[in-house]
């Protein structure tokens, strides 16, 4: 039996204008998916799955039979979790040359599903990563990285981006800018708090619309060039330590998202909440709409007053995690 872990992340700068070749820089936090596996001695596939936001449930399936799940909680996340966890099997067997195994799969994470954290990157990385490790093998984070990258990118139908699978394998901060992705060094203690409204915005159709207003108007543009700016300026501040212009430049970034439409009332409402409360910055995290924002919080106020915000669900402090996948012992 094997477990290995990995984190989800946040965007500290630069989502959306990362479609169009500017850069980014997402970072891994201190919420982790933990994937234990067990060779079985057939060809089937058990998972079972709690995470924070399911009530768990238990699919097993593949072999001769091939029997669809029975279970209790809505089919395309039972869909979308059979289609990572296959992905990640597969990769495993080619990453160690087996034809056929199956396995009982635990999936454990305490980063909310489909809220714009990685979560099922998380779970794809560590899945990977646990099922080589069973079967005698070992691959370095860079490895499962592209592993990963090509599993989301076959259950997403090519729209994933390298952000999500990078940051989950190799930990800590880290720039992508279109196929090229690099770990920043000399980073400092990034103090995150995330607030969550318990929605999610519609990837997709964010990523449409922003460019249709891309394409409409110049200043829209425009703002996704000056978000390229602030990623450049953010990760500069980043590697001289300089905390407080990071989070000037979070505030920037929110007002640039804003203006390419992706906010939502919940959002700008958390982002002001972590602001009054005197956070260094905040700003909406991933494709927006509804789910999560994240602030720099030098205090307890911005996590008290987060969690007393209308339409904040739960809130939570997840600093960066310097630490990517992982095996636990
Ligand atoms: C979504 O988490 C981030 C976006 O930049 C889309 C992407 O990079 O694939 C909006």
């Amino acid at each position: 039996m094997t477990t290995s872990s990995a984190p989800g992340k946040v965007y500290l700068f630069g989502e959306h204008a990362v479609v169009y070749g500017e850069p980014a820089v997402p970072c891994a936090i201190q919420r982790r998916a933990r994937v234990t596996v067990e060779e079985r001695d057939d060809d089937r596939l058990q998972v079972q799955a709690n995470d924070l936001t399911l009530d768990g449930f238990t699919v097993t399936w593949g072999g001769e039979t091939n029997d669809r799940p029975d279970v209790d909680v809505p089919a395309p996340l039972v869909e979308a979790a059979m289609g990572y966890i296959d992905g990640a099997i597969e990769q495993a067997l080619d990453a160690v040359d087996v034809e056929e195994c199956g396995f009982d799969i635990t999936v454990e994470s305490d980063i909310p599903l489909g809220a714009g954290l990685g979560s099922s990157a998380a779970v794809v990385v560590a899945g990977i990563d646990a099922a080589v490790r069973e079967l005698g093998g070992e691959l370095d984070a860079q490895a499962v990285a592209e592993r990963a990258y090509e599993v989301e990118y076959e259950v997403q139908s090519g729209e994933a981006s390298r952000a999500d699978t990078f940051c989950s394998a190799v930990g800590g901060a880290v720039r992508v800018r279109g196929d090229d992705c690099r770990r920043l060094d000399d980073v400092p203690t990034l103090p995150f708090v995330v607030g969550y409204d318990g929605g999610t915005g519609d990837t997709g159709e964010l990523v449409a619309g922003v460019r249709e207003l891309r394409e409409e108007y110049d200043f829209a543009a425009d703002t996704v060039e000056s978000i390229g700016d602030i990623v450049r300026k953010g990760e500069a501040a980043l590697q001289r330590g300089d905390i407080e212009e990071v989070g000037r430049l979070m505030d920037f970034n929110h007002g640039l998202l804003s203006a390419l439409g992706v906010s939502a009332r919940s959002l700008d409402t958390m982002v002001w909440a972590a602001r009054e409360a005197d956070a260094l910055g905040a700003k909406l995290t991933g494709a927006g709409g509804g789910g999560c924002i994240v602030a720099l919080d030098r205090t307890e106020q911005t996590h008290t007053a987060l969690e007393y915000t209308p339409g904040c669900e739960t809130a939570f402090r997840a600093a960066l995690d310097t630490d990517g996948v992982r095996v636990e012992e």
